[in-house]
């Protein structure tokens, strides 16, 4: 008898059938499993990614990063993002992952932290096509179930872009999410959602559009002009966790949930309470806040004033007195649902490009 070929496994269906998909991306110190819960409330994305575990030959998986999945009670699936280029471990930390209830396992191929791509992993891989081949042949074999990849569209430029496109449908990567910048643009600059589209057409699994869709708004028009599977959404799920819901409501043609300032101040008193651990003392606490509210701020006033007290304030009362002053004033006074035009979250990483940068909030957000 012929062997009958393995049916490709089929990605989780989303909330709503038929309708364009949506993930929180993967981000470092954010994505754990309190952000998620916090995330979930206010209405879950489709998929959820971990942050990167780290894999190199003494890497065992993060306790903190496997809760996320082990005790994932969203009920939305979980991919597993591995960051890594030596293929022993990261093929024997893909079957540790499989032990625990993941959606599939992802690669990372975008990370641009130059501490990050200068041990050749994440965006650095980007650079050699070929390792990126050895790779997720590797994986692939080692993966029975879901493997998908986040990757940029380069490292310097896209130039090879299509070989590894090619490579991804060569190795039957199962999803794939493109961030449309490169990595030297770091955060910066123009999306190349022409780029986007361009995979959408050449792979043959799915493709997330990701980088920089702000609103339910902006994700109807990505998706529309890329022919993307649907949109994969990260800094701007932090300023509004609202925004897969209002995805899902524009995607099928309802009017998108109206944000207030007083939601987001009950928001702000969710995202305390859930990020709260014993010993975390009170003046840590805060400073983790203060590096959400940098986003949330975005859609608090179009002057800054918000994210100005915000970052002065030095214990739990001032601030929470600061977000009573600026969120309850005028409680009903719309959330902007795109962030004000100047209003920066990240100085850092938006007017250096010698910033240091990467993937995490201590650098992204400072
Ligand atoms: C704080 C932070 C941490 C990040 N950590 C990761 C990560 O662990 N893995 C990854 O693939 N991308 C990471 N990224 C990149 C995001 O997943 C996403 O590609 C990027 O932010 C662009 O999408 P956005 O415009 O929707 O934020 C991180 C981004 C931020 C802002």
């Amino acid at each position: 008898m012929s062997a009958v070929p393995a049916l490709p496994p089929a990605l989780p269906a989303g909330l709503l059938p038929q309708t364009p998909l949506t993930a929180l991306a993967p981000m470092q110190d954010v994505t754990d499993l309190a952000f998620m819960r916090v995330v979930a409330h206010y209405g879950p994305p489709d998929y959820f990614f971990t942050e990167f575990l780290r894999v190199h030959a003494q890497s065992r998986p993060e306790p903190h990063i496997l809760r996320s999945i082990d005790e994932n009670e969203t009920g939305r699936p979980v991919f597993a993002q591995l960051i890594g280029e030596d293929i022993t471990h990261l093929r024997r930390t893909a079957e540790a992952l499989l032990h625990h209830p993941v959606a599939g396992i992802d690669l990372n191929l975008g990370c641009p932290a130059p501490k990050v791509y200068r041990k050749n992993v994440g965006g650095g891989l980007l650079r050699e096509p070929q390792r990126v081949g050895e790779i997720l042949a590797a994986l692939r074999a080692a993966v029975p179930g879901l493997f998908t990849v986040k990757m940029r569209v380069g490292f310097e430029d896209a130039r090879h872009f299509e070989v590894l496109l090619d490579l991804v449908n060569e190795h039957r990567v199962d999803l794939l999410s493109v961030h449309g910048r490169t990595v030297r643009q770091m955060y910066r600059g123009e999306v190349s959602y022409d780029l986007i589209g361009h995979a959408a057409k050449r792979v043959r699994c799915p493709v997330l559009a990701n980088g920089n869709v702000t609103s339910a708004e902006k994700a109807a028009s990505v998706v529309g002009s890329t022919g993307a599977a649907g949109v994969m959404i990260g800094r701007h799920a932090i300023r509004n966790p609202w925004i897969f819901r209002q995805c899902r409501e524009r995607f099928t043609g309802r009017e998108p949930f109206r944000t207030t300032l007083a939601h987001a101040r009950e928001y702000i008193e969710r995202l305390y309470r859930a990020t709260a651990f014993p010993g975390l003392a009170e003046h840590q606490h805060v400073n983790k806040m203060k590096k959400y509210l940098n986003f949330v701020g975005q859609s608090v006033d179009p002057d800054g004033a918000f994210l100005h007290d915000m970052r002065r304030t030095a214990n739990e009362r001032e601030l929470f007195t600061v977000c009573d002053r600026h969120l309850l004033a005028e409680p009903d006074r719309e959330f902007a649902p795109e962030p004000y035009p100047g209003v920066i979250a990240r100085p850092n990483c938006e007017d250096s490009p010698s910033a240091s940068g990467g993937c995490s909030l201590e650098t992204i957000s400072a």
